[in-house]
Parts: C-alpha cells; sequence; structure tokens
C-alpha cells in the first residue's frame, strides 16, 4: 500500500483527494470515492446554499471517516453563512481557494478540520503557509476549472517542495497512475484530481458534458476569462478558468473587456465545461471504482523503478 502524509493524516487507501468540483462533484460522488479508500470531496460552488452543503455531506459524516469540503473563498465572502454551516459540520478536511481565506483557517481549525487551499506560484504558497493552513495543493495552470496560470504542475510542485516545509498535494493534469506515481516519487503526498473523474456515471453532470468531456482531445481546452465575464461572475482578479474550447470562447476570448460591456452569456450548447489538460486521458464513460482502480497502478509503477 502506499503510505504518504496524506493516508497516514486522513486513514486512507490511496494518496487521492477527488477535487471540488463545482456542479459535478456532489454527496452521491464524493461517498463513492470515499468508500473506495480515497478522499471525496463536495463542491460548494458558486450557487451553493447552507442546505445543499448539509445536505450533500449528511452520508459522508455518517458513514465514512474522511471527507471534504471544498469552498470558494470569494463566495463565503459574499455569503458568511456558507463558513457557519460548514464550521457546524466539521469536516475533516476543509479547502478554501480563490479570494481572502485567510480568516477562515483558525475558525476551521477550532473545529477540528484540517485546511488546505490551492496556490499556482511561491509567493502564494508562502502567504497560505504563514496563513496556518495545513498543507498545500500545488495546482498548475493545465488543471480544469479555476485558478491562476502562472505555473504549470511540475515546476510548480518542484518549487515548493524545495522551498516550504509543509506537505505538498499535487494537481493539474493527474489523470492516470503514471500521473500519481510521478507526483508521489517526486515528494508530493498525493495527487488532487478533479478532470479524471468528469466522465463517471456518478459524477452529477449532464450526460452531453460527459460526452463532449470523452471526445476532448489534445489542444481542445483553453484558459480563459471570457465564460465568467459573459456570466458576469465576479471571480477576484487573476483567477480564470480551463474549460473545452467552443464557439462562445473561439469568440470572446481576448475580447473580455468588449463582452463585460455588452453581456451576452454562454448558454446551451456554449455553456462553458470546465476541463483540464488531463481529458484527453479520459477516453470512455466510466465509473468511479474504473477511475480510483487506474489510478492504483501507481504503487506497481513505483514498486516496478
Ligand atoms: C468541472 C470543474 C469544477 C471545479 N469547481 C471547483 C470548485 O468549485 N472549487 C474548487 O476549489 N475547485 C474547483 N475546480 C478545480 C479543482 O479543484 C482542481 O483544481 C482541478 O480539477 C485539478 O486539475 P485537473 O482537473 O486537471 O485534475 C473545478 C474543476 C473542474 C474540472
Amino acid at each position: 500500500m502506499l503510505r504518504t502524509w496524506l493516508t497516514d493524516r486522513f486513514d486512507l487507501g490511496l494518496p487521492l483527494i477527488s477535487a471540488p468540483m463545482g456542479g459535478a462533484s456532489d454527496g452521491r460522488f464524493a461517498a463513492e470515492v470515499c468508500r473506495l479508500g480515497a478522499l471525496g470531496m463536495v463542491a460548494a460552488g458558486t450557487r451553493t446554499t447552507p442546505e445543499y452543503i448539509r445536505q450533500e455531506t449528511e452520508m459522508l459524516a455518517a458513514h465514512h471517516g474522511a471527507w471534504g469540503v471544498g469552498l470558494l473563498a470569494w463566495v463565503v465572502e459574499q455569503k458568511p453563512e456558507l463558513i457557519e454551516a460548514v464550521e457546524t459540520l466539521a469536516p475533516p478536511l476543509v479547502s478554501v481557494s480563490y479570494g481572502n481565506y485567510a480568516s477562515y483557517i483558525p475558525r476551521l481549525h477550532d473545529v477540528g478540520s484540517t485546511v488546505t487551499t490551492q496556490v499556482n506560484s511561491l509567493a502564494e504558497a508562502l502567504t497560505a503557509a504563514a496563513a496556518g493552513v495545513d498543507f498545500l495543493i500545488a495546482r498548475g495552470g493545465e488543471g480544469g476549472g479555476h485558478g491562476r496560470n502562472e505555473m504549470a504542475t511540475l515546476p510548480l510542485l518542484q518549487e515548493l517542495l524545495e522551498n516550504i516545509d509543509l506537505p505538498v498535494v499535487a494537481a493539474g493534469g493527474i489523470a492516470t497512475g503514471r500521473g500519481l506515481a510521478a507526483v508521489l516519487a517526486a515528494g508530493a503526498a498525493g495527487a488532487w484530481v478533479g478532470s479524471a473523474f468528469l466522465a463517471c456515471e456518478e459524477t452529477a453532470w449532464p450526460d452531453g458534458s460527459k460526452k463532449r468531456v470523452v471526445a476532448a482531445g489534445d489542444g481542445d481546452t483553453i484558459y480563459t476569462t471570457s465564460f465568467d465575464v459573459g456570466l458576469g461572475l465576479d471571480w477576484p482578479p487573476g483567477f480564470g478558468g480551463r474549460a473545452l474550447a467552443n464557439d462562445y470562447s473561439d469568440r470572446w476570448h481576448g475580447r473580455e473587456q468588449e463582452l463585460a460591456g455588452s453581456p451576452s452569456p454562454p448558454v446551451g450548447e456554449e455553456a462553458p465545461i470546465w476541463a483540464g489538460q488531463g481529458v484527453s486521458l479520459v477516453t470512455r464513460l466510466q465509473t468511479v471504482a474504473d477511475v480510483i482502480a487506474e489510478f492504483q497502478e501507481a504503487e506497481n509503477l513505483l514498486r516496478r523503478w
């Protein structure tokens, strides 16, 4: 069995966390990840309510040792009732990313949660360490959904491991046992994986989106702010998102200022399907068990070397 700081801290069978993905990782999905020995996160996305968080985590709290909730810091700033709901639930793991998260860390520590955030540069990592996170998520710009795009996963991971004395979990583009083996060999405590789970039966996403993910190949994603500007979402400066490129991003990417002046939201076929470069490796509709079995291969690969 692969043992790292992460598996010891949360008593996991595999050093892997399923990343919170707004609209995709609900309680049913996260529970299946937990049942299979990894750590499942429920996403509290842009439209989340305290009721949603309570409802989706109910079965996790009742049946699983380690599970988590992923918050968006800039949304919590607008809806403080979200952090209050999470404090009451006291999940074993809470991630608070993208925005001013520092004041939430002591509050979450007080209820016994382990706290982390996603960073994309050494400077951001140092700020997070000073704010008191228990471990760092080194999230490269090749990852799906939101984040910064300053650094790719591998250079960022090496930089943080060289410079900061905190456990580091790698994220962005890790989609197979090979990817997990690579980051563990480099010294990461585990992987934080989103896109690889997008075409799972248990993922709370429309079938059409899953099929688009399966069909996507190399070069089919784009890092852009055009979808957020079009949707009128207030992501803090410097945060864009990686999604499957489509007619909307073809039309508006690079013309965001113009778009801000004339609202034309991406809807229907043009709505964003957030996904990272790892989607090239998602080639069929599958189950969470299939994806976890694929990641288990990391152990054989590492033993071989
Ligand atoms: C569809 C989708 C939705 C996401 N939503 C969130 C979110 O609500 N909160 C969050 O912290 N990260 C979110 N992310 C980012 C993930 O936490 C993670 O950084 C990313 O999936 C890692 O890269 P990968 O997709 O290549 O595995 C999302 C990612 C995707 C693909």
